[in-house]
């Protein structure tokens, strides 16, 4: 029934409208949608766009850039200076807080990692961006650090675009998650996945398991648990799936339920984790916890993690509830086991 569609500025509309708003979601939104259309162009291009392989330069975590996380950066940092509602951008390829010139009146802050799952780009497996919207804080210089350190539990908006199969968009705004597929032959964003909710339980479970070797107890036993299947404490048998790029991980789990896992461990441990929390965990804990899961570093709520760098990093669980619970009691009792040994 093509023509009893919602379209996502449709949705906003009716979001608006609901809640009594100026239109600042819908303003706010337009650009980033855009945006993740214009990516989503480029990706699909790939080789024919001369799109794949390095750059030749590094970010400021000092990993290799692929020319399509500077193709989505430059997209990201120009579609949305102009609306003139963000005062300054935070993104995963800068090392400094850009400052949008001109938009004095600007009263929100964007951050974003234009391109997730790099590493998936030149073997066309699904890629994405994810973004988180803040307010700039009264009387905060929108070009100082301290303007962006806010937990994640301060987010206006956050969501991410999947560039898979199909396109699409998936979204926040604090009031439960909706799923948009793009019709590319319009180009727009049709709302598909209405209020979607992540299963309490499941059986299936996302790990980088080439790491076991770093692994600490908890994770160690949740995952042996699980791999001992139906003869084993958890008397069933468990699916493993790891993509290796966050936003096609969290999308199954949005989908279908399931756990992911990037703990801080033996080697990244100096670091605080692998992913990083304003524009990767923060967004993408929103998300989840929107649709009824939970995310955690293991020991506190990610939402609640007190940010203290642009770029900081942070141990990530994520997905249906009562799997997580488990993880985290897993941490707890780890927790009293090293207590009572002192
Ligand atoms: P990015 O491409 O933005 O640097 O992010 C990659 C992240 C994340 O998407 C993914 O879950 C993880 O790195 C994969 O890590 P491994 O290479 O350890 O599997
Ligand atoms: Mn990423
Ligand atoms: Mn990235």
């Amino acid at each position: 029934m093509p023509y009893s569609r919602t379209t996502l500025s449709h949705y906003l509309i009716q979001e608006q409208r609901r809640l009594g708003t100026s239109g600042a979601f819908t303003a706010l939104l337009t650009d980033i949608l855009t945006a993740c259309k214009m990516i989503s162009h480029e990706v699909n291009r790939g080789a024919m766009a001369g799109n794949l392989g390095l750059a030749g330069s590094e970010n400021v975590q000092g990993e290799e850039q692929k020319k399509l996380d500077v193709v989505a950066n430059d997209i990201f940092l120009h579609m949305n200076s102009l609306g003139g509602h963000y005062a300054a951008m935070a993104s995963e390829e800068l090392e400094e807080i850009h400052t949008v010139r001109g938009n004095v009146d600007g009263r929100y802050l964007l951050l974003f990692d234009p391109l997730d799952g790099s590493s998936n780009i030149d073997v066309n497996i699904s890629v994405g961006s994810i973004f988180s919207i803040l307010r700039l804080p009264e009387g905060v210089d929108p070009s100082s650090t301290d303007a962006f350190l806010q937990p994640g539990v301060r987010q206006v908006a956050a969501g991410y675009a999947v560039y898979g199969s199909s396109t699409m968009l998936v979204l926040t705004t604090g009031n439960g998650v909706n799923g948009f597929t793009l019709d590319q032959h319009v180009g727009m964003f049709v709302l598909t996945h209405p209020n979607m909710r992540i299963p309490e339980e499941t059986r299936e479970f996302s790990i980088n398991s080439s790491r076991q070797r770093f692994w600490e107890e908890p994770v160690r036993r949740y995952v042996d648990e699980c791999m001992a299947g139906k003869d084993g404490p958890r008397g069933r048998d468990y699916n493993m799936r790891w993509v290796g790029s966050m936003v096609a991980d969290v999308h199954r789990i949005l989908c279908r339920g399931g756990v992911f896992l990037y703990p801080i461990d033996a080697e990244n441990r100096a670091k605080g984790g692998k992913l990083r929390l304003m524009y990767e965990a923060n967004p993408m804990a929103f998300l989840v916890e929107q649709a009824g899961g939970l995310a955690t570093t293991g020991s506190r709520r990610i939402l609640e993690v007190p940010p203290t760098a642009l770029h900081q990093r942070v141990p990530v669980i994520l997905g249906s509830k009562k799997e997580v619970e488990r993880v985290v009691a897993y941490h707890q009792d780890c927790k009293g086991d090293q207590t009572a040994a002192q």
